[in-house]
């Protein structure tokens, strides 16, 4: 019994202990668990519309924290915590504070200096989030939704696109992102760019 799910290809898997923490224990498949925490995403989204952020708060640990509460704190007891263990993704598990720190001190330095254009700043620290791998799942997703707080909320932009399409389904869409995504790994972001606003 218990949770059993299934994996796409770049998704984390999530370890037997923190399986334990799914706060709804009658979630047993990944159709199930994708539909509730979509849910729970979408309040958080809801949350993000109405409410005014500083760029200085939003350039924050806490806050960057309290997005994925927000996205997940119905559905898992470490909604909103730093990862405890590590993955195959993502930097050492003690590194995650230090590196953190770095994401948010470097994005502050773009926007000082117009480094880039803005959504290439906001693709950018989505990108060095996702990385890092804050949290033990949801990185991608959280990733996302801080790109379009920055984008709307820091630079006055209509939030990002991300294919228009549910990126957690196999298929070209998501291909096509996680190709975006590798030519970022290797330093060329304009793919991804394009990609956010597609
Ligand atoms: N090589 C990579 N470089 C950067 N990001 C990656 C890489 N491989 C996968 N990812 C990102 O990590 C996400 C998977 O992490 P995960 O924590 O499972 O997020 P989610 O549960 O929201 O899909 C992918 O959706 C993708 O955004
Ligand atoms: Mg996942």
């Amino acid at each position: 019994m218990g949770l059993n799910l299934e994996y796409i290809n770049g998704q984390t898997p999530i370890d037997e202990e923190e399986k334990e923490e799914l706060k709804i224990k009658t979630i047993s498949s990944r159709r199930e668990l994708d539909e509730f925490e979509q849910k729970n995403i979408e309040e958080a989204i809801e949350w993000t519309l109405r409410t005014n952020f500083s760029l200085e708060e939003i350039l924050s640990e806490a806050f960057i924290l309290k997005v994925h509460l927000k996205m997940f704190n119905h559905i898992w007891k470490w909604s909103g915590q730093i990862r405890k263990s590590n993955k195959n993704i993502g930097v050492d598990k003690y590194l995650i504070p230090v590196e953190l720190r770095k994401v948010i001190d470097d994005c502050k330095y773009w926007i000082a200096n117009d480094s880039f254009p803005p959504d290439e700043i906001a693709v950018r620290f989505k990108h060095r989030l996702v990385k890092t791998h804050i949290f033990p799942n949801g990185n991608g997703r959280h990733s996302r939704l801080c790109a379009d707080i920055l984008i709307s909320h820091g630079f006055n932009r209509s939030v990002f696109s991300w294919g228009s399409y549910d990126l957690s389904i196999k298929g070209g869409v998501r291909t096509r992102y996680l190709e975006a995504i590798y030519k970022a790994d290797a330093g060329n972001y304009e793919q991804l760019v394009l990609f956010a606003r597609s």
